[in-house]
């Protein structure tokens, strides 16, 4: 095995991508897929879910994906999805928790039920899910090649845009604390956890305004680097969190936006 394969190699390992029928989870499954991983991918639409496991086998990586269905909005749908995952394997080297959900409307407007709806998947669900699962990472887990775990964050929960989306900002603000706190409580079991911490990519989620080459150019053009994130962008990212070159970073919230975190209009000396 050459210098860089054993450094960031996933090969053999065992992950949970939930969401991961499109959008993001996608692009990180892809990547795991790709590098030799075996992925389970689950979300509401089993059927989704099973047929992109379908194309993602059909990409040729030295990994494999399997889809079923899974819901983190309850108590009672974190649990069956958990009992899923049990079922089909005793250790997981890998979980990411992607699954999520938004809802925007203006300020005057925004109604009472989108705040439970928003929370219970992005931040409920995520810190269920992850309770469940964690007897799974710990067999996993070695001193030398720790379990890991990833969150979705978003750059809008750690900047202060709303964009009409307020719950869906404060939630992801409530990753990135739950990233940092569950980083610290895990170490022991030596399971790392981080989040992305993402700006603008083409997904479901994001489509009213990146779905055309059109659009996907307007937004990157107020991005810093000047364009949305690709596909390459969430996986070079997933594999070096997960390989033995990312072992020792936890509690971090990594951005994944162009430098939009660190966008600013300020002026202080200089025109
Ligand atoms: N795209 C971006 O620009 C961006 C930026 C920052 C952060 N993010 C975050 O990245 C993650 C992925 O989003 P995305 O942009 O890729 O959007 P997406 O394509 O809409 O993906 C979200 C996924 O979550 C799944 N999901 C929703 N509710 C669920 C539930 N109750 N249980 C299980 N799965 C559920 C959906 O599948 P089903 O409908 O089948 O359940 C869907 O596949 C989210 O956490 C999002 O907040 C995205």
């Amino acid at each position: 095995m050459s210098y860089l394969d054993e450094l960031f190699s996933v090969a053999g390992k065992t992950a949970l991508v939930t969401g991961a029928a499109t959008g993001i989870g996608r692009m990180a499954a892809t990547g795991l897929i790709q590098a030799g991983a075996n992925v389970m991918i689950a979300s509401r639409k089993g059927a989704e879910c099973e047929k992109t496991a379908e194309e993602l086998n059909a990409l040729g990586g030295a990994g494999k994906a399997e889809g079923f269905a899974g819901d983190v909005s309850s108590e009672e749908g974190v649990l069956a999805l958990a009992g899923e995952v049990k079922k089909r394997t005793d250790k997981l080297h890998i979980l990411i928790n992607n699954a999520g959900v938004s809802w925007g409307e203006p300020f005057e407007t925004f109604p009472y039920h989108a705040w439970a709806r928003v929370l219970n998947v992005n931040v409920t669900g995520l810190f269920h899910l992850t309770r469940e699962l964690v007897p799974l990472l710990e067999k996993a887990a070695s001193h030398e090649d720790p379990a890991r775990i990833i969150n979705l964050g978003s750059v809008m929960g750690t900047q202060p845009i709303a964009d009409g989306a307020y719950s869906y900002t404060a939630s992801k603000a409530a990753v990135h604390h739950l990233t940092r706190t569950l980083a610290i409580e895990l170490a022991e079991r030596r399971i790392t956890v981080n989040a992305f911490a993402p700006g603008p990519f083409q997904s479901r989620m994001t489509a009213f305004a990146t779905k055309t080459d059109e659009q996907a150019a307007r937004i990157g053009s107020r991005v810093p680097m000047g364009r949305i994130g690709a596909p390459d962008d969430i996986a070079g990212a997933t594999l070096y969190l997960c390989s033995r070159a990312g072992s020792y970073v936890t509690g971090a919230i990594l951005p994944l936006d162009g430098g939009q975190s660190v966008q600013h209009g300020m002026k202080l000396f200089k025109d």
